[in-house]
């Protein structure tokens, strides 16, 4: 789908227009002679009072259509992308003309392409017939045309993210996953860097060979460079990429075990956000560090009570094959200290606990100080995804003494998980600035709503590219 800026002369001819309603159908600023032009008896006959969710098609002098879609009680940049991802989906032609962004309120633009090029968001590499959504353009009436670049730059990133999070696990093996992302950076200038098991087994990545050691896949470090001319600041990023997880022999149950293929989300948010980054051109230094493996349960699976030997910090007793994500991470992180960067950022579907307490629509944030914490909150603020701060509470620390190595990977206690997890990757994140993004709730979505396709969200790669962006400013 293609979204670009048009003035007000628009011409209309065979495309669908888009009108915003608040609730009690009160017109959005800018969409008033459209609703007025509707008889007022099709809404009681439509049901339609303007609630968020709600759309409604009416006849238009001109227009193939007047799509009329809700926006509930205000207009913000939440409701109207949310309702431009109604909209979107109901849209009949090939063109639609969004009339939303005149409404006069601060970044409306990018709140029209965002639910457009999200909302619009299908994936349907393995559907055999072509029922794809007709729209095919969006003219944004009175948008800023830099504003709908920079969204369209950051809305590509985050379906690519999706896309390869919504591949079957069959068809993203470490290899073919590095393959498919390193594809994506063409002609971006990032230099990319596929490491082997060969050069894996000679960089002494330990603990991510233990989690490799149960599947017939190999094991795969992606890594991205980014290096504009000019840049003095260096961003690392670090993303969990298990490309499924069984559990290892600390099996999984049946039920949901599907939808462990997207634990490879936050490997995909640190490469799409990179792509994004070098797309924008901005100058800065990023290095994307994406250790990627399957845990599985073959033979030789590391076994709990083993003990693994990342690359560097402690040594760790694994008493759960399931806590792996921090095994892979540990082993990251340490990668990625050596490019001794001004900010490194982790990010991972890692821990259950996380969704427990902050549920399917917000992700944690720990910061190594709260500074760092408040840089992401503000940079995920900016991006319009929600993020939630947990404490580095580092008196949890001794819960994870090993008897037998320097650490282990589970405290015993089903309490505080996504806490006790963060405390254990601080011990290989460095003493440098460092904040864990723990995605395990928003990382997929469950239902269809909004910008919201159910599946892959792709969180985290918009508040990614605002990181940067906050660290050239
Ligand atoms: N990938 C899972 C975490 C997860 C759970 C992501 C639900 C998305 C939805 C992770 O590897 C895991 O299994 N964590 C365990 C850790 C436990 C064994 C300490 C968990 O959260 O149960
Ligand atoms: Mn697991
Ligand atoms: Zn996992």
């Amino acid at each position: 789908m293609q979204v670009k800026s048009v003035g007000t002369e628009v011409d209309l001819e065979g495309a669908t227009l888009i009108a915003g309603v608040l609730q009690g159908l009160g017109p959005l600023p800018g969409s008033e002679d459209a609703v007025a032009s509707v008889d007022t008896a099709l809404f009681e006959t439509a049901g339609f009072e303007g609630k968020s969710g709600q759309t409604m098609t009416a006849p238009h002098e001109v227009a193939r259509a007047l799509l009329l879609v809700g926006l509930g009680d205000e207009a913000s940049f939440e409701s109207i992308r949310a309702a431009s991802g109604n909209a979107i989906r109901k849209v009949k032609t090939e063109r639609a003309v969004s009339l939303m962004a005149l409404v006069g309120i601060e970044e409306a633009t990018r709140a029209v392409v965002e639910g457009s090029l999200l909302g619009g968001y299908q994936f349907r590499a393995y559907k055999t017939d072509d029922d794809s959504l007709d729209a095919e353009s969006v003219d944004v009436v009175g948008g800023e045309e830099s504003e709908i670049t920079a969204a369209t730059v950051a809305c590509s990133a985050t379906t690519l993210a999706r896309d390869w999070v919504n591949t079957p696990a069959k068809d993203t093996s470490p290899a073919s996953l590095a393959e498919m992302i390193d594809a994506a950076t063409t002609g971006t200038g990032i230099d990319v860097e596929i490491w082997d098991r060969a050069r894996i087994e000679e960089e002494k990545l330990g603990a991510l060979l233990g989690v490799a050691a149960g599947s017939d896949r190999d094991p795969r470090v992606l890594i991205l460079k980014y290096r504009p001319e000019g840049a003095t600041k260096h961003l690392a990023l670090v993303g969990k990429g298990i490309t499924f997880d069984s559990g290892g022999l600390s099996l999984k149950t049946a039920a949901y075990m599907e939808e462990m293929k997207d634990d490879m989300s936050g490997a995909a948010a640190i490469s799409a956000a990179t792509i994004a980054m070098a797309k924008l051109g901005l100058p800065l230094n990023v290095t994307a560090i994406a250790p990627l493996t399957d845990n599985a349960v073959g033979g030789d699976a590391t076994r709990p009570g083993d003990v693994l030997r990342p690359v560097e910090g402690p040594t760790i007793e694994v008493l759960n094959t399931d806590a792996e994500g921090r095994l892979i991470l540990a082993d990251g992180l340490g990668l990625a200290k050596r490019f001794e960067p001004d900010l490194t950022i982790d990010v991972a579907t890692l821990t259950g606990a996380a969704v427990v307490a902050l549920g399917r629509q917000v992700a944690a944030v720990f910061g190594s100080d709260s500074e760092v914490a408040e840089q992401v909150l503000e940079a995920a603020a900016r991006a319009g995804e929600h993020f939630w701060e947990l404490p580095l509470f580092r008196g949890y620390r001794k819960s994870i003494d090993s008897d037998i190595a320097d650490i282990k990977n589970i405290s015993g206690s089903r309490y505080g998980g996504a806490v006790v997890a963060a405390v254990f990757l601080a011990e290989y994140a460095g003493d440098g600035p460092w904040a864990h993004l723990d995605i395990a709730g928003p990382a997929r979505s469950r239902e269809t709503t909004g910008e919201l396709v159910k599946g892959a969200s792709g969180v985290g790669v918009r508040t990614l590219i605002e990181v940067a962006r906050g660290m050239l400013s």
